[in-house]
């Protein structure tokens, strides 16, 4: 099995086709479209979304006051926990949400799991 990066139907039948791997995993776009692997067997679409590519922060965001640092951070971290909100949308029935503006997908997950932190008492009894 290999997953990582595969987005079109052509690609992961050329790999499945020379023998590079009899399984494939599809991650990111199914957090978006769980149906994403019935569409490319069906032929409805040939290629999936990137829109790894598109979680960067938002222009009002990137021109703010922001620590230079911390936007770099915001923007390495935060596309894998941008994805975790999605998957908790869907968890929740809201469904994904693909115009979730950037910087509360990427952060919003670290800020609630601060709130929740603060409420702890610490150190434990
Ligand atoms: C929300 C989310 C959760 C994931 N959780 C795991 C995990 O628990 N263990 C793991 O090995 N990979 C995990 N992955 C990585 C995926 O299995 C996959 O290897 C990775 O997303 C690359 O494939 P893709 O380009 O199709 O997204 C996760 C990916 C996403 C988007």
């Amino acid at each position: 099995m290999v997953t990582g990066g595969f987005r079109t139907k052509s690609g992961m039948n050329s790999a499945l086709g020379n023998g590079v791997t009899n399984l494939i995993g599809i991650g990111r776009p199914m957090t978006l479209d769980l149906d994403a692997p019935n569409r490319l067997l069906s032929g409805a679409v040939e290629k999936l979304d990137c829109v790894e590519l598109e979680l960067k922060l938002d222009d009002r965001d990137a021109e703010s006051e922001m620590p230079e640092e911390t936007k770099a951070f915001i923007n390495k971290l935060g596309p894998g926990l941008w994805f975790q909100y999605q998957v908790m949308q869907i968890r929740r029935d809201r469904g994904p949400d693909r115009h979730m503006r950037k910087k509360r997908g990427m952060t919003g997950l670290q800020e609630n799991d601060l709130k929740a932190a603060n409420e702890l008492e610490w150190p434990p009894e």
